[in-house]
This record gives C-alpha cells, sequence and structure tokens, in this order.
C-alpha cells in the first residue's frame, strides 16, 4: 500500500476531488456530519477517511483551539504512536482543523460487541494502548473509539483527539472490560517493545512531536512520561485512573 504522508497536502486534495465517495454508517456516531465533515473515500491508495472540524467541536468539547486544535491533537497523537511503535492507521495533517486517515476495514469495539460478541484482549497489546493512553493525557477512549482486529486479537486505537488534556475521571473502556474479563492478568509483570520505548522516551522529542501551545499542557505531558516509568503492570495504569499512586490494591 502506497503511503499517504509522502504526498503534499494539495496533491493529497487533488486525489480526493478525483475519488468516489463511499456511504458512511452515522448509526451510533454522533457527531458524524453534525458539526464536523465526515467523508470516506475510496482513492487509487486505498480508503481513506477525511474528518474536518468545526468550532462548534471545539465549544461542544471545551477545547481551546489556540492551544491545540482537535485535529491537531489527534495528529500529535499519531505522531507520539508512531514514535513508540503502536500500531495506528496512518494520518496526515491537512490543515489545522482537517485530518486525513487511512480506513481500515476492521469493526470499532461497538459494533464488534454489539453484533458479534465478546472481545478476546490480549495483555501485553492493553497493556501497550494503556500506556500510550495515560502518557497522552486521552480522556475519550469509549467503545467506538478503538478498532478490533478480530483475526489477530488486539486492539487498535482511533480518533485519539481528546488527548493532552488534564483527565476527567474517565477510564479506557478496554480497561474496564480487561479487569472484569483477565483480571488474573493485572499484577503480571510486563516489559514489552513499546514500553522499554516509552521509558527512553527523551523529553526533548516528546515536546518537538507534541508542539503545545501552552505550558500547563506540557508541564503535565512531561510529569505523565516520568510516571510512566513506575509502571509495570495493567494495575499499575487501573490505579493511575483511579488516583491512587501507592500500591494498595486494585479496587
Ligand atoms: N481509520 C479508521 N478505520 C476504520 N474505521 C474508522 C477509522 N476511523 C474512524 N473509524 C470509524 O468511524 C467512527 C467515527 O470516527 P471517529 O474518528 O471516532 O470520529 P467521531 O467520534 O468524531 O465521529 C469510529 O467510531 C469508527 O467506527
Ligand atoms: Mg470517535
Amino acid at each position: 500500500m502506497k503511503s499517504l504522508s509522502a504526498l503534499p497536502p494539495a496533491q493529497l486534495r487533488k486525489i480526493l476531488g478525483h475519488s468516489s465517495r463511499l456511504p458512511l454508517a452515522t448509526k451510533n456516531y454522533p457527531s458524524r456530519g453534525q458539526t464536523a465533515v465526515q467523508t470516506l473515500y475510496q482513492t487509487a491508495y486505498g480508503k481513506v477517511f477525511l474528518k474536518h472540524v468545526s468550532r462548534q467541536n471545539h465549544l461542544d468539547c471545551q477545547i481551546n483551539p489556540t492551544h491545540g486544535s482537535l485535529a491537531e491533537r489527534e495528529f500529535w497523537a499519531y505522531r507520539l504512536a508512531v514514535q513508540m511503535g503502536l500500531p495506528v492507521p496512518e494520518l496526515i495533517l491537512l490543515d489545522n482543523a482537517t485530518t486525513l486517515q487511512r480506513w481500515l476495514d476492521l469493526p470499532d469495539a461497538r459494533t464488534y460487541a454489539t453484533n458479534q460478541g465478546i472481545l478476546t484482549l490480549e495483555g501485553n497489546n492493553v497493556f501497550d494502548c494503556a500506556l500510550f493512553d495515560w502518557f497522552s493525557g486521552q480522556i475519550d477512549r469509549h467503545d467506538a473509539n478503538y478498532l478490533y482486529d478480530y483475526a489477530r486479537q488486539k486492539i487498535i486505537l482511533i480518533d485519539s483527539a481528546h488527548c493532552f488534556l488534564p483527565y476527567t475521571g474517565s477510564i479506557p473502556d478496554y480497561l474496564k472490560y480487561f479487569e472484569i474479563g483477565f483480571a488474573s492478568q493485572l499484577i503480571r509483570k510486563r516489559s514489552t517493545p513499546i514500553s522499554r520505548k516509552l521509558r527512553h522516551l527523551p523529553p526533548a522529542l516528546v515536546r518537538s512531536l507534541v508542539p503545545l501551545r501552552d505550558a500547563a499542557s506540557i508541564e503535565a505531558l512531561l510529569a505523565r512520561l516520568d510516571q510512566m516509568k513506575q509502571v509495570t503492570t495493567i494495575g499499575d495504569i487501573i490505579r493511575l485512573y483511579r488516583g491512587h499512586h501507592d500500591n494498595s490494591p486494585i479496587g
């Protein structure tokens, strides 16, 4: 599959102009077509998904776009994921309000659980995604914001736009799933290529990949990077989400 990132935004827009539009499901996706434009295209480069966020989107989500728009946040999160080695769909920032990403023919977890059944989760994959979500300050990881690769039994994070934000009390959907279905694995010590990479991520590189325009968010991001160095189990990450920073048992 040809890489999209190699093409300049002007050429990508031209390709979209010559491509056919595919129908997009609207059930379960309340934001679709209301305050943001979302279009799925069949191009010579495969299926691509365009999202254009509006001013109303930022107002609804109480996000100040001057610090980083939703589209920019999604792009910065993508760059961080790539740097960590986390497999995510290729994504390009066309302008400050518009992203274009590769569409994967996989269901999101909501669709899979509704139509097929229970997801089987793989511990190290969940660990890697949870490290990324905590580190990137993701506050919107509900079940339609990750895909389920049912053949490999792995989850793939998408729509990471609500990131680098102060924690609001939500916990990623897949962590709740894992805690119930795979309780015996919560205290298993894990060391993955991604967790080792994260441990050695230089703060200067993080700053350049995630050029947030307010000092408090940058400081919070680097503080979470430090926290990640203490994490060895999925239970540790759940404790961080619950605000327990000691070694007390989960729950
Ligand atoms: N790269 C992708 N590959 C496959 N499906 C996707 C992809 N990106 C989004 N989707 C599907 O489209 C839905 C809406 O996209 P999303 O990026 O979450 O936007 P929003 O939540 O703002 O509507 C997702 O819940 C998922 O079902
Ligand atoms: Mg979404």
